[in-house]
């Protein structure tokens, strides 16, 4: 939307960006955000950022001048990352010489939730700011809109490249897979019916923010004594999933799925300084979830980012089983559950 009102908002941009699970972990990084490994990931649906973009006439010469509120509060720690996020990469929004900032950011999920929100929330200012530029010059929408989202989002945060497409992402380069890069996310197209209505209930075992940042978890991974192994098994893993989504191998995803969970906690426990993010929330719930796949043969399983909460992941067709499961069975070993699901991708609101 291009106006000029009294306040002098010259353009608004409204992007919905969803947050992304990982199946095959990025965990490791050199130079500017590149990956050591190649990974696979889930675009989510209801656990999103929103951005609510606005330009304004600038008032001052600063390279970039910005306001940023969350949810409805100025928040001056996020606005310094930003503004250097956006000083770093001003190559791609030339209209910063020219206008103010001013964003206002909403997450779906609680923020004590303890989801890890830069993929969504850096997936969304790419999107909004390179919106921005296509509106100012006249640009419709395209596919290499979305691929250069997908790059300037992993400048900001590395999983936020895989937030751009609908379904499936994989993002690093990897010699089975054709047009992968270290630069961008690519979306994975073939995928079988069994993985194509996947639902991701979010056990929020603990809500207290990160206790390590994910930059100094990523730092950990130089001079880890397994990291090359870690970086070769992802990559086969990566390739291998696309294969499975392909065929639809139940079995298959979840011995993956669940064993690249356990390999990213060993990361972290066998870093040189090493820590541990589970708690026994975490155990419980792997432990009860395991037992019932044995006993009932429900294709379902568990993933884990960063975090204690557990992502368990099954297909429609078990969904009522498996809720209910979740609401009886698992009740001890969570604070609260979000039920997401398989989304579309990013969402433009207003142009
Ligand atoms: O994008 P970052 O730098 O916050 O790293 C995220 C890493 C994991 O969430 C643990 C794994 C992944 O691939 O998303």
């Amino acid at each position: 939307m291009q106006t000029t009102t009294a306040e002098q908002v010259v353009l608004k941009s409204i992007w919905r960006c969803p947050s992304n699970i990982a199946i095959v972990k990025y965990w490791g990084k050199y130079g500017n955000q590149l990956p050591c490994n190649s990974s696979l990931s889930l675009t989510l649906s209801n656990s999103f950022t929103e951005i609510e973009l606005e330009l304004l006439k600038k008032t001052s010469n600063e390279a970039v001048e910005l306001e940023y509120f969350f949810e409805g509060t100025k928040n001056e720690q996020f606005a310094s990352r930003v503004s250097k996020y956006l000083i770093d990469n001003a190559s791609y929004f030339p209209f910063l010489n020219e206008y103010a900032l001013r964003i206002n950011s909403k997450n779906s999920f609680p923020h004590s939730a303890g989801i890890a929100s830069s993929a969504s929330a850096f997936g969304a200012i790419a999107l909004a700011m390179y919106d921005a530029f296509y509106t100012l010059n006249d640009k419709p929408l395209d596919a290499e809109f979305y691929h250069t989202t997908s790059h300037l989002a992993r400048l900001g945060s590395g999983s936020a490249s895989r937030s751009m497409f609908a379904g499936y992402a994989m993002w690093g380069e990897n010699t089975a897979i054709k047009n992968s890069s270290n630069e961008f996310a690519i979306p994975v197209q073939e995928i079988h019916a069994n993985f194509q209505q996947m639902h991701d209930a979010i056990l929020i075992v603990e809500d207290e923010p990160k206790k390590v940042s994910s930059s100094v978890g990523h730092s950990l991974m130089n001079n880890h004594p397994y990291a090359q192994n870690r970086f070769a098994q992802a990559n086969e893993r990566t390739a291998k999933l696309v294969e499975i989504l392909k065929t639809g191998d139940y079995q298959e995803f979840i011995q993956m799925c669940e064993s690249e969970a356990l390999t990213l906690h060993a990361m972290m426990m066998t870093s040189n300084d090493y820590y541990l993010l589970m708690k026994p929330g975490t155990l419980l719930a792997i432990e009860k979830l395991m037992n019932f796949r044995k006993e009932t043969n429900i294709p379902v399983c568990f993933t884990l980012d960063a975090g204690p909460n557990v992502h368990v992941l099954y297909p429609n067709s078990v969904k009522e089983k498996v809720e209910q499961f979740i609401h009886t069975e698992l009740k001890s070993t969570y604070k609260s559950v979000i039920f997401d699901e398989l989304g579309t991708g990013p969402t433009c609101l207003s142009r």
